[in-house]
This record gives structure tokens, C-alpha cells and sequence, in this order.
């Protein structure tokens, strides 16, 4: 008759533990971490570090230090400005080299057929625009880098030197008309290039809601 109780109490802990997790998730505040730890403690003892249960080790057996080397890793975001971005650079014809190996397949022979998002497309537009590729849409060159860095090609971002980052860049603007054809990328061209769409965008002053998050 007794392992009933034992079972009962058993789910009685968990939805204990369950709600102070909820609560936790609910309550953005700073305290909110630890009083949902000490609510699973059920007020036996205390933590050894404020907010730690007593149990907590002082290290997980896991991570590695945030070195300078592997922060750089991750630090490789590029700004409208143009702060950001690397040595190297590339022009339209060593940029049409790297398309036709590590683009053409998803974004077509030039730039518009797909099967995945157009890039080229410079058409004019009054009402929001249908078609948003980087010569009708894009309000900064800059920021090409930062997300073909990132993510492009799609199954293999990270596989293209800054050279050719610059060079497929280079390329694209060119064939959006946007620079001629012997047209070189770097870190000072790049951060010259006037999108036809930069004044298309302005800044978002509307107000009204809970403001900023700092
Ligand atoms: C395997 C398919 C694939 C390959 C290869 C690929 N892309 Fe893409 N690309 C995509 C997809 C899918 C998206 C849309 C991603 C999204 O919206 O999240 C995209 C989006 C983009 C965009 C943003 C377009 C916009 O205006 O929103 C750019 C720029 C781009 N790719 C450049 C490149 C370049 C340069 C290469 C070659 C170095 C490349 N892609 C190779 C699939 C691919």
C-alpha cells in the first residue's frame, strides 16, 4: 500500500520543480534564477553561491576559455559603415569564377533564375517591391559581406576565402549594375558603394511601445 505514496510524492516533486521552472521562464527579473532554485531545494539548505544550490559544482566538465583567439572566431560581424571588414580584396572577374562554382546552382546562371532567392534585379518600384534582390532592395554593399561570410553557400558557408567574398560581391554588384566591370572590392571600395535603394530606408522613430531594450 506504502509505494503508492512514494510514487505520489515522486510527482509531487516533479510538478513542484516543473512549476518553479515555469515561474523562472515567466519572471524576466534577475532574481528570478534564484528563487526558483531555492524553491526545488524545498528549503533544505542553502546555496553555496548566491543562487547556486548547495549541490551545484563549482565548474561543469565542459567549454573551453573565451580566448582572445576564439572570440576573434565569432567577432566577424560587418556594419553598414563598413567596421568589420577584412583585408583582401576581389574583382568582377575573379568574382564570376567563384559564382559559377559555389552560387550558380541555387541562385541561376545570372543571378535571377533561381531555384532560390534572385540577386539581380535593379527594376525601379513604387509600391513594396515583390521582387527584393540586392540592386532594388538592399540599402548597404557593405552588409553583403557580413551575410555571405555567414551563411553563403548555404551547405558549406565558410568555405570562400575574403578574396573571393570580395571578388562574388564585386560580381553580383556588377551584374546589378551597380559598379562597372573592372570594378575591385575591399575594405575601402566596398564601404564607397552607393546602394539605388539606400534612401528608400529611414529610421524606425516611431514611439508608443515599452522603448528600447538595452
Ligand atoms: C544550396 C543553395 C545555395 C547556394 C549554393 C548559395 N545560396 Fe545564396 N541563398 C540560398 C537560399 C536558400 C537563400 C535564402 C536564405 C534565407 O532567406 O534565409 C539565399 C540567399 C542569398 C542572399 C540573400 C538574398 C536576399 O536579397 O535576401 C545572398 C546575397 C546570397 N544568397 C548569396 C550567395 C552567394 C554569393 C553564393 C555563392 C558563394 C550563394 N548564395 C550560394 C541558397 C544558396
Amino acid at each position: 500500500m506504502r509505494p503508492v505514496d512514494r510514487s505520489n510524492r515522486g510527482s509531487a516533486l516533479v510538478v513542484v520543480a516543473a512549476l518553479a521552472a515555469l515561474l523562472s521562464a515567466c519572471d524576466p527579473s534577475p532574481g528570478a534564477f534564484s528563487g526558483a532554485a531555492r524553491a526545488t531545494e524545498g528549503g533544505a539548505g542553502s546555496g553555496s553561491a548566491e543562487g547556486l544550490p548547495a549541490h551545484a559544482p563549482a565548474r561543469f566538465a565542459f567549454g573551453a576559455e573565451a580566448s582572445d583567439a576564439r572570440v576573434a572566431m565569432w567577432d566577424i560581424d560587418v556594419r553598414p559603415d563598413g567596421d568589420g571588414l577584412p583585408q583582401g580584396s576581389g574583382s568582377v572577374q575573379q568574382g564570376r569564377d567563384v559564382y559559377m562554382v559555389h552560387c550558380i546552382a541555387c541562385h541561376g546562371p545570372t543571378g535571377t533564375e533561381g531555384p532560390n532567392d534572385r540577386l539581380v534585379d535593379n527594376s525601379p518600384w513604387d509600391a513594396y517591391p515583390t521582387s527584393r534582390a540586392i540592386g532594388n532592395y538592399w540599402p548597404y554593399a557593405t552588409t553583403l559581406y557580413d551575410y555571405i561570410r555567414k551563411a553563403m553557400p548555404q551547405l558549406t558557408p565558410g568555405v570562400l576565402n575574403a578574396d573571393q567574398v570580395y571578388g562574388v560581391i564585386a560580381y553580383i554588384l556588377y551584374l546589378n549594375e551597380i559598379v562597372p566591370e573592372d570594378a575591385v572590392m575591399s575594405a575601402q571600395t566596398l564601404p564607397a558603394v552607393v546602394m539605388p535603394m539606400r534612401d528608400r530606408f529611414v529610421d524606425d522613430d516611431r514611439t508608443g511601445g515599452p522603448g528600447p531594450v538595452r
